[in-house]
């Protein structure tokens, strides 16, 4: 089994079979240059243990040097005999420095303690693209709730009508789990900083070398505490995996309603032609495809998760090679992630509401009905009867045909006593709209008030 990384009590080398299925270079080569980084500074530490001199550090540093630019120009890849990266990468440093200085590197390391920390590495680098991703999203939104202040659109439960709402009180709806997400990001951060380095196969390391010191070159906070959980746990992948699954969850819910928004049937929004596609037969089409794209993509995101918690779920103590299958599916959830979140938010930056339209349905299927009950209540009537009247007074106008507004005083008396011609003060989405003052309500001053909050928790991120 010449030049992989063990061989010498085996008879022969692996079979082709096995070769083929256990080579994870295809994917795990994504994890390359950080595998060059914690070579750097495992230098570091045989270096400050004394196994290595001054000169072999430097010449480590040199040949891991040359390595990374080879890497990065593309000169440099795994080839077939290669098991993995940590494999290909020890490989080629021998062929850079020699097999006396190469063959010094692996004391004190397993690619158990390494694999967990590289995988750490490159999710909390992605986490930060990610994050400033999803805050331009949170920023198309903000800004074309900025844009629409005072525009009234339907409020739905169950997708009925339910109450009139601020356009901008819908939109920032969908930003607040956007700013939850980028909170879940940071949080989970802080569990993340963690470096299995050192731990070795499970059992730690005799040869004292300092964790805290690669942890530190690494840009980590500091070493696991317990080699076994260092290396075996991925709880820290499996939650990544969740908070990808809950963006693409969150930016799904938007994308359904933006695709019935742009129906003819709604008509509320029309999609930048930068951002539709066409039909290969109907020459008239303009589809919402990056919405639902994001919405096909969100069960990807979610099929990563249960599957790595499908892999995790029995696995004993410690390392076990089925967790060499926790990497391609949040490398998928990230790449998915970075191209659907920089395409919605364009899409979500340009599209055109139609203000007027939104307005005109906002008043039908008798939405101000709580408006007429929570009028009675201001006048002392208990909220059980109030109810009643409102309900009637819609079964009335729906039986002429009319809206609650066109009743005549007529009709409201034969309703209810109670229901005066003052009524009309609340039959009105802009009174409706305006009177919702309550905490987190659709009042155009709550609103902008919201925003401004909504936009610093955003930055506090
Ligand atoms: N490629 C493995 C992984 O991704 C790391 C190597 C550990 N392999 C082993 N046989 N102990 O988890």
């Amino acid at each position: 089994n010449e030049g992989a990384l063990w061989g010498a009590r085996f008879a022969s080398g692996p079979s082709p079979e096995l070769a083929a299925l256990s080579r994870s270079t295809h994917f795990d080569w994504a994890l390359a240059l950080y595998d060059i980084a914690g070579s750097h500074a495992h230098a570091k530490a045989l270096s400050a243990a004394g196994y290595l001199t001054a000169d072999e550090e430097r010449a480590m540093h040199a040949g891991l040097d040359a390595l990374a630019r080879a890497i990065v120009d593309g000169t440099l890849v795994a080839s077939d005999a290669d098991e993995d990266v940590h494999g290909a990468l020890e490989q080629a440093l021998i062929a850079e420095v020699g097999a006396e200085l190469g063959g010094k590197l692996r004391a004190g390391r397993s690619r158990n303690d390494q694999i967990a920390t590289l995988v750490r590495m490159y999710l909390l680098d992605h986490s930060r693209t990610i994050a400033r991703e999803i805050l331009r999203v949170i920023d198309a939104l903000v800004a074309q709730a900025e844009a629409h202040a005072d525009a009234i659109m339907p409020g739905r439960t169950h997708l009925q009508h339910a109450q009139p709402v601020l356009l901008a009180h819908h939109l920032q709806a969908h930003a607040w789990p956007l700013v939850r997400d980028l909170e879940r990001l940071r949080d989970w951060s802080a569990r993340a900083v963690v470096s299995p380095y050192g731990g070795g196969a499970l059992a730690g390391s005799t040869l004292g070398l300092d964790p805290q010191l690669v942890a530190t070159e690494l840009g980590l906070d500091r070493p696991a505490e317990n080699s076994i959980d260092g290396t075996a746990a991925r709880d820290v992948v499996a939650e990544f995996a969740f908070v990808t699954a809950m963006i693409g969850i969150d930016l799904s819910r938007l994308a359904e309603e933006i695709i019935l928004w742009n129906t003819r049937e709604f008509g509320f929004v029309t999609l930048d032609d930068g951002f539709s596609t066409g039909s290969s037969i109907m020459p008239q089409k303009k589809n919402p495809d990056i919405a639902e794209l994001a919405r096909g993509k969100a069960g990807r995101l979610i099929g990563n998760l249960s599957g790595l918690l499908a892999t995790l779920k029995g696995l004993p103590l410690a390392y076990n090679r089925d967790l060499q299958e926790d990497k391609e599916p949040v490398f998928d959830s990230v790449a998915t992630l970075e191209v659907v979140l920089p395409a919605f938010a364009g899409m979500v930056a340009t599209m055109r509401f139609d203000a007027e339209r939104m307005r005109s349905l906002a008043p039908e299927g008798f939405s101000l009905a709580t408006d007429v009950a929570e009028w009675l209540v201001k006048r002392g009537v208990p909220f059980r009867d109030a109810h009643e009247i409102s309900g009637a007074l819609v079964r009335a106008c729906e039986m002429r045909g009319i809206g609650l507004e066109d009743a005549p005083d007529e009709l409201l008396a034969e309703v209810s006593p109670l229901l005066t011609p003052e009524v009309r003060e609340v039959l009105s989405v802009d009174g409706s709209v305006a009177s919702r003052t309550g905490v987190g309500g659709t009042a155009p001053v709550r609103v902008t008030e919201q925003r401004a909050h909504l936009v610093a928790r955003a930055q506090a991120v």
